[in-house]
């Protein structure tokens, strides 16, 4: 039998397919499904860092004293109803899933500034996870705030939550930043274990008959794996973190491309939306079936094959390979034309 077993943020995981923070997970039903088809771990969805201040009524001074553009976005974000679930609540549905499952539960916490809500960290610790998933999508659209401004407070939220509780912290980060090397070292030093490879940005759309500005969430296609595996190859095997691919994985191919960027552990969310939760069965026996035709004997043995380190021509991760898509393209192009 091939060994699909795979490390992250210290547990032993019976497999490469997480379940990503999404909906799909706030049925026990859904999670007991997941772990019968094979799912090695569950991530529940986020509770925001919003709905906490919301609920407690007192706008802590972390958030207002962010950006004037952030304080006039507060008249737009939901309402409490809007959240589909009171911070007591998640916890019980995080105790819940902790008793009816027998793989890793994550907790997901979703905020931008380091305030009062690193005190539900503790109490996810307390109800159970086993390690805490810090989604934290935060937007510059302040022309004076920096990048820098922005990358500390990011270091200062982590650094809190990693020393308020002793299960790992994972960071789920956004692709858009400058030197993204730099930040997951730093990210590491204050006491992350795990990066997960990217956050996707819901961008609105324009509805231009009812000049109307309206949110959007279109389920993800294996393209968008690209990015994260590009990342990936780079960073593998310079950090001492496990990194987890979240945005496009749909097939065993994309799980196996994933591992062999350097991923530990792969995060599925869109393909279980659109086949069902047991899609995570036939990706998983598609997988066995890959690596025993090539006669591998676990998975582990092609973790990082294809990463920047272990090739022996790094340019395709470089700027060399920018260079050469771009003038190859063209010089296709241009044969075309005659
Ligand atoms: C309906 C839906 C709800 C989601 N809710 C959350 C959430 O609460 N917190 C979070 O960190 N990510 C959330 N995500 C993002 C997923 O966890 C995942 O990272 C993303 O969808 C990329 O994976 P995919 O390509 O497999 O969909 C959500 C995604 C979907 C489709």
């Amino acid at each position: 039998m091939i060994d699909v077993s795979m490390q992250y943020l210290g547990m032993k995981l019976n497999g490469p397919i997480v379940v990503a923070a999404t909906p799909l997970s706030e049925s026990i039903d859904n999670i007991r499904h997941m772990e019968d088809a094979g799912a090695a771990a569950v991530v529940l969805t986020s509770l925001f860092e919003e709905q906490l201040e919301l609920e407690s009524r007192t706008l802590d001074e972390d958030l207002s004293r962010g950006t004037d553009s952030f304080a006039e976005s507060l008249d737009f974000l939901p309402d409490l109803h809007d959240y589909r679930v009171t911070h007591d609540g998640y916890l019980e549905h995080l105790r819940q899933a902790r008793e009816a499952a027998g793989i890793p539960i994550v907790a997901s916490l979703n905020g931008a500034t380091p305030g009062g809500w690193v005190r539900f960290a503790r109490e996810m610790e307390q109800a159970g996870a086993h390690a805490i998933e810090l989604n934290t999508f935060a937007l510059a659209t302040d022309r004076s705030q920096t990048s820098a401004q922005m990358e500390l407070r990011l270091l200062e939220l982590v650094e809190n939550v990693c020393k308020a509780v002793k299960i790992p912290v994972a960071v789920k980060l956004t692709q858009s930043f400058t030197s993204l090397p730099n930040l997951c070292a730093r990210l590491e030093e204050v006491g992350a274990r795990g990066m997960v490879f990217f956050n996707r940005f819901y961008q609105p759309d324009f509805d231009i008959e009812a000049l109307e500005v309206r949110p959007t969430l279109h389920f993800s296609t294996p393209s968008e794996l690209l990015p994260r595996l590009h990342w990936t190859a780079i960073l593998y095997g310079h950090l001492n973190c496990d990194i987890a691919i979240t945005g496009g994985v749909h097939s065993a191919e994309d799980v196996l491309k994933s591992i062999m960027a350097g991923g530990s552990v792969t995060q599925v969310a869109s393909a279980l939306h659109i086949h069902g939760i047991e899609h995570i069965a036939r990706v998983l026996a598609d997988l066995r079936y890959w690596l025993e035709k090539h006669e591998y004997t676990s998975l582990g043995e092609i973790r990082g094959c294809l990463s920047r380190r272990s090739v022996p021509d790094t340019s395709p991760y470089d700027r060399g390979n920018y260079i050469k898509t771009l003038s190859s393209y063209s010089l296709r192009q241009t044969v075309a034309a005659f």
